[in-house]
C-alpha cells in the first residue's frame, strides 16, 4: 500500500507552505531574468579570501575543536566579541547574555516553539517579514496587526491592541530598515514602544539584520539599547554584514529567557557549527567587520540611489515608494487597480521579477504592493529592470482604464 503522506502530517504542517519568495526565486534563477525579488547580499562583497585564510588557520591551530561537537551556547570567544561590539552600540551585555543561533531565522522559529500555543497572538507590523510569518505559522498563532507609516509601526495604536486583545505573547518588530518596506521607526516611537512593552509585561522581539547598513542620517538606538527592564529580545545576524551562507546569528535576552532558548535549541541542532563560528571569530577579531560594513554601505548606497532614480523615471506618478535610508529594500504601493500577483506574471514574461506584497500581510491585504531589492543587482540592470517593470505596470493600468470605458 502506498504511503498516504497528506493523511500523516501533523495539523501544524498546514502552516508550512513554501513561501512566495522561494517559488519566485526558482523562476528568477534563469540568467536572463533581472531579479529584484530576493533579499540577497551582493556576492562581490563576500570576504572570501579572509575566510579562506581563517578556515585554514583554524584547522591548523585547533582542527579538533573545529570539527568536534561544541557548546550549545556557542563558541565563547565569538560570544565575547559580539558582547563587546553590541555594548559599543549601547546594548550593554556580556558573553553570558549571547546565544549563537543558525541565523536569526532559527531564533524566529525558537520564538514560536517556546512561546506559542495554537491560538496565541503575536503583535506584528503590517507589512512584516514573510520569513517570520512562515516561522510563526508552524505554531498556529493569530496575528494582531498594527499598521505602519513612514515613521514605522503606529505605536499609538499598539496600546489599544495590548489592552483589547487576549493571549498576546510577544510583539515582533523590525524597527530599522525593515524588511519589506525599508522604513525605520522614529526615536520617539522606539521609546514609546519599549515603554508600552514594559507597562504591559509583553516582550518585544527586535529583529535587526539591517541596522548597521545606514546610508545617510543619524544612527538611532536599538530598542534593546533603550530597554531598562529586560523586555527586549534582540536578534542579530552576520548574514548581511559578512555572508548568509555562514548561517550565524545571535540572541541577546534576559538570562531566564536565554536559558529557555538554549533548551529550545538543543533538541533542534545541539549547537551551531563550530568551524564557521571559529573562522568567523578569526575574521572579526581584529576589527575587519567595521571596515567591511563601510564597504558594503558605499556599495549599496549607489544601488539604492540608482533604483530610486529609475523608479522616479519609470513608475506612474500615482505610485508611491519608500526612500529607505538603509537596508536592502524599497517598497512600492501601486494604484489599487493593479494586483501585483497578476503583474508578476506579466513581469516575468518581460524578464524582470519582484515580490508581490500580499504575502507580507498576515491579513492578506496589500494586493497592490511590491517589494524591490537593490543589493543584488548591478546598476545597469537595476535601471533596466525598473524600466521593464514600469512598462508592465503601465500596460496593466491602460488595460484597466480601457475596460472601465468599455473599449
Ligand atoms: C527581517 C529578517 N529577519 C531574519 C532574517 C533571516 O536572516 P538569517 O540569514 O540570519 O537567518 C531575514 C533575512 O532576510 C530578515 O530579513
Amino acid at each position: 500500500m502506498p504511503v498516504l503522506w497528506q493523511q500523516l502530517y501533523a495539523s501544524r504542517a498546514e502552516g508550512m507552505r513554501a513561501s512566495d519568495i522561494r517559488e519566485i526565486l526558482k523562476v528568477t534563477a534563469q540568467p536572463e531574468v533581472i531579479s529584484l525579488a530576493g533579499g540577497l547580499p551582493a556576492p562581490e562583497l563576500f570576504p572570501i579570501d579572509e575566510y579562506r585564510r581563517a578556515f585554514e588557520w583554524v584547522l591548523e591551530a585547533d582542527g579538533a575543536s573545529a570539527l568536534q561537537y561544541g557548546p550549545s551556547e556557542g563558541y565563547r570567544p565569538l560570544r565575547e566579541f559580539l558582547a563587546q561590539r553590541l555594548s559599543g552600540f549601547g546594548m550593554r551585555c556580556t558573553a553570558d547574555d549571547v546565544l549563537i543561533t543558525n541565523g536569526s531565522q532559527q531564533a524566529l522559529d525558537l520564538m514560536g516553539k517556546l512561546f506559542l500555543d495554537p491560538g496565541d497572538q503575536i503583535v506584528v507590523e503590517r507589512p512584516t517579514y514573510l520569513g517570520a510569518l512562515q516561522a510563526f505559522n508552524q505554531y498556529q498563532p493569530r496575528y494582531a496587526v498594527v499598521g505602519m507609516d513612514d515613521d514605522g509601526m503606529c505605536v499609538d495604536d499598539l496600546e489599544h491592541t495590548l489592552t483589547r486583545e487576549d493571549r498576546i505573547k510577544f510583539i515582533y518588530a523590525i524597527p530599522t530598515f525593515q524588511n519589506p518596506t525599508g522604513r525605520s521607526m522614529s526615536l520617539q516611537r522606539r521609546r514609546r514602544l519599549v515603554e508600552l512593552a514594559s507597562k504591559y509585561g509583553v516582550p518585544i522581539v527586535e529583529d535587526d539584520p539591517y541596522g548597521e547598513l545606514r546610508y545617510e542620517g543619524e544612527h538611532l538606538p536599538t530598542l534593546k539599547a533603550l530597554d531598562t527592564t529586560g523586555c527586549v529580545i534582540y536578534l542579530g545576524t552576520f548574514s548581511k554584514i559578512l555572508a548568509p551562507g555562514l548561517r550565524l546569528g545571535w540572541i541577546v535576552a534576559a538570562p531566564e529567557a536565554l536559558e529557555a532558548f538554549l533548551h529550545g535549541k538543543q533538541p533542534t541542532d545541539l549547537h551551531t557549527g563550530m568551524a564557521q563560528q571559529m573562522a568567523t571569530y578569526e575574521v572579526c577579531k581584529n576589527g575587519f567587520v567595521d571596515g567591511q560594513v563601510e564597504r558594503i554601505k558605499a556599495f549599496y548606497k549607489e544601488r539604492r540611489d540608482v533604483m530610486l532614480r529609475a523608479l522616479e523615471e519609470h513608475f506612474p506618478s500615482d505610485a508611491h515608494f519608500t526612500r529607505p535610508a538603509g537596508g536592502l529594500f524599497v517598497w512600492a504601493e501601486l494604484p489599487r487597480t493593479v494586483d501585483t500577483r497578476a503583474l508578476l506574471i506579466d513581469a516575468v514574461r518581460d524578464k524582470v521579477a519582484f515580490v508581490p506584497g500580499q504575502g507580507f500581510h498576515p491579513d492578506n491585504t496589500g494586493t497592490n504592493t511590491m517589494r524591490l531589492n537593490f543589493s543584488n543587482v548591478p546598476p545597469d540592470q537595476l535601471r533596466e529592470g525598473v524600466r521593464r517593470l514600469g512598462h508592465a505596470i503601465q500596460r496593466r493600468l491602460d488595460t484597466a482604464s480601457e475596460s472601465r470605458v468599455g473599449i
